[in-house]
């Protein structure tokens, strides 16, 4: 959770708020997640993310080299269901838990019809204890970045391993900075839109995203508009701070929480991630699998 007193970004005195790397006295041992922030975007998260679906299918994929539809998969930081719903949808068993009331919510509401398929959980990733085994764990759209701290990570890793069967997989995907060059100083960038039917009104989200200065953390501030024409009717501001961890870090980690054989995507169309040419990746996608 991200602690009520957190202090706010202190930015150096040549910075200015388009610049790539802040200062910021983060207190990372008391904010391993964004919990708080993802209450406020519990309302509007569907309709900025919801179509979003390039994923899901490599999420599926991978499920079917470990069991048949009908199987069950744990999802941690399941938020409001997008990847739960495909993975339902193709016939998949889903236990979705996440530290967000707000986000789990929509989507118990949405997945309402797939019954006893979808079970869900308020729990956080550091500490669940669910008291059954998958043969399958997965934590998409970078969910594991919320992970600030070495311990933090571990003790995910470490209850994820827990809470597979032997020869159990777990499959997440992540965008730490030094692969998406997201820092760059350019400003703010729309990076979504979609349309609030609630609301009748057209959304956008801009973001800016910063390198954290001396701390392997990136921040990124997003500006929620409700657009009436040209006008902004109604702003949201959040605030969200990322791992930006180094493979190697990643990879040991793992290995201490148990997992021995990890394999590496570049990208969803499942292409192998390329350590020495990194612009041809995407993404940073890890397989991890429990021995049998
Ligand atoms: C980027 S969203 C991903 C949501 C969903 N998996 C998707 O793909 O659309 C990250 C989710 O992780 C949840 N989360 C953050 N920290 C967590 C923690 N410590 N334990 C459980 N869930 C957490 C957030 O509340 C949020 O719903």
């Amino acid at each position: 959770m991200l602690a009520p007193s957190a202090p706010i970004a202190r930015m150096k005195e040549s910075s200015t708020v388009s610049s790539a790397r802040m200062d910021l006295d983060w207190p990372m041992s008391e904010s391993a997640s964004d919990g708080d922030e993802y209450a406020k975007y519990a309302d509007v998260y569907d309709v900025l993310f919801g179509e979003i679906s390039d994923d899901a299918g490599f999420y599926i994929r991978c499920a079917g080299t470990r069991i048949r539809p009908g199987g069950a998969i744990l999802e941690v930081g399941t938020g409001t269901g997008r990847v739960a719903e495909h993975l339902l949808r193709a016939g998949y068993k889903v236990t979705g838990i996440d530290s967000s009331g707000e986000m789990l919510a929509h989507a118990a509401r949405k997945l309402e019809g797939y019954g006893e398929a979808f079970d869900w959980a308020k729990a956080d990733i550091r500490t669940m204890g669910l008291g059954r085994k998958y043969p399958v764990a997965v934590a998409p759209y970078g969910m594991m970045a919320h992970m600030l701290t070495d311990d933090d990570r571990r003790a995910s890793f470490r209850r994820i391993y827990e809470h597979l069967e032997p020869g159990g997989i777990f499959v997440f995907d992540d965008m730490p900075g030094w692969l998406a060059g997201h820092a760059d100083g350019k400003g703010l960038t729309v990076r979504h839109t979609g349309f609030d039917k609630t609301a009748k009104m057209p959304v956008r989200m801009m973001s800016n995203c910063m390198e954290v200065v001396g701390k392997p953390l990136s921040v990124r501030y997003d500006f929620v508009d409700w657009l009436e024409g040209d006008k902004v009717a109604k702003r949201l501001v959040i605030r969200v701070v990322f791992r930006d961890i180094s493979l190697a870090d990643e990879l040991a980690l793992l290995k201490e929480a148990g997992f021995h054989e990890v394999d590496l995507f570049g990208d969803f169309d499942g292409r192998p991630f390329d350590r020495h040419n990194l612009s041809a990746n995407t993404r940073l996608i890890l397989r991890c699998r429990r021995a049998a």
